[in-house]
């Protein structure tokens, strides 16, 4: 049967930064991005700065606005530093964008071509969650940079240094996005998926799931026609104290992008040099791994250093899975990262929810907001 929504993968990622020059150095130098292009002053943008970052097939863009009239100084305004644009890479930006809002999308930014000497650059976007916008993107003609008006981060010399500074750290590919949405909102995001890019309904974990002594959520995971996009989209539920996800919604102010997962070949590797340059991640109880091999049997990975970096482990019918989880990286408890190397297992880490939620609570006690 053919996919009647063809989606070849996340083209990208933008946030809205309050100064993209510093996050650009912070995710080279501590996530191992490689500074690739730019827009700003320099190339001829009076009106807002962007970086792009790229390592393996993840594409992060990062950009502030220059001035206090600007949507992007308004959107962080409101929600900090955050996730506003999901791009995703279709072969054909217009049908995409008719199919969408033919079937209940609403407009946020119309079919358009953009030229230069590279090409065409043909994209549109829909509104998804909060000020969270899809951007469907068809680069099949354009063999320029990012898009018109970017040039190469040294010929733009706004550089941050050097763009070949980093061999990475093994990050591959954007594995999953999470929403947070407002109590009762979930099935009516699961629906617009559904509905306006044919997505199907991967999993579904109800509070008795992910519950713990305080605090309790509800998620359901959406996927697209070939799997390569996964949309698990949270909202609280009822417990003795405040969800984490009301913790976010709060501070987000709405709902929007709660994390994004970086998939690895090499959890080990990854998240060791990643603690060395300086992030931070959520810890659980020595406890855990003493409980581990008992829980999902044998793995390739050496139990002590999974310990050492806490790293968590799942497993279910088809695999198992390691992934590990940042501390919020702005000041906002909002949005964070994860780092996943699936064996097989195709989950998010059921089995991990309860000792997760619970480092969680642990760090929302600590802000005082549990
Ligand atoms: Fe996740």
């Amino acid at each position: 049967m053919s996919d009647s929504f063809p989606i070849n993968g996340v083209d990208h990622v933008e946030f809205y930064v309050g100064n993209a020059k510093q996050a650009a150095h912070y995710y080279q130098t501590a996530f191992g991005f490689r500074l690739a292009d730019y827009s700003g002053l320099e190339t001829g943008n009076r009106e807002t700065a962007s970086y792009v970052l790229e390592q393996g097939k993840v594409r992060f863009v990062l950009t502030s606005a220059l001035g206090p009239d600007s949507p992007i100084a308004r959107h962080c305004l409101l929600h900090g530093d955050g996730v506003k644009v999901i791009g995703m890479a279709v072969p054909d930006a217009k049908k995409a964008f008719e199919m969408a809002t033919h079937n209940g999308a609403t407009k946020a930014i119309s079919f358009t071509e953009q030229k230069d000497e590279n090409g065409v650059l043909r994209f549109s976007a829909i509104k998804c969650y909060g000020d969270t916008i899809i951007k469907f993107v068809d680069r099949s003609d354009y063999r320029g940079y990012f898009a018109p008006g970017y040039q190469n981060s040294s010929t733009a010399s706004n550089g941050n240094g050097s763009s070949t500074r980093h061999k990475g750290l093994g990050l591959a590919v954007v594995d999953h996005i999470v929403g947070n949405v407002e109590l009762g909102a979930m099935n009516r995001w699961a629906d617009f998926f559904a509905k306006t890019m044919g997505f199907s309904q991967l999993i579904h974990f109800d509070e008795n799931d992910i519950a713990t002594e305080y605090s309790a959520l509800m998620s359901k995971v959406m996927q697209n026609d070939n799997g390569k996009i996964k949309f698990p989209i949270n909202e609280p539920a009822e417990g003795k104290k405040k969800s984490q996800i009301e913790e976010y919604l709060d501070y987000y102010q709405g709902p929007g992008a709660q994390h994004v997962a970086l998939s690895t070949g090499n959890i080990i590797d990854t998240v060791t040099t990643m603690r060395s340059n300086g992030i931070e991640f959520l810890t659980v109880p020595t406890t855990y791994y003493e409980e581990l091999e008992a829980r999902v049997g044998k793995i390739d990975e050496p139990v002590d250093k999974l310990a050492e970096l806490g790293i968590l482990v799942d497993r279910d019918d088809d695999g198992y899975l390691l992934q590990i989880f940042t501390k919020p990286v702005q000041d906002r408890p909002t949005v964070f990262f994860e780092v996943i190397e699936r064996h097989g297992s195709r989950g998010f880490g059921q089995g991990n929810f309860k000792a997760l939620f619970e480092s969680i609570e642990r760090e929302q006690e600590l802000r005082g907001n549990l």
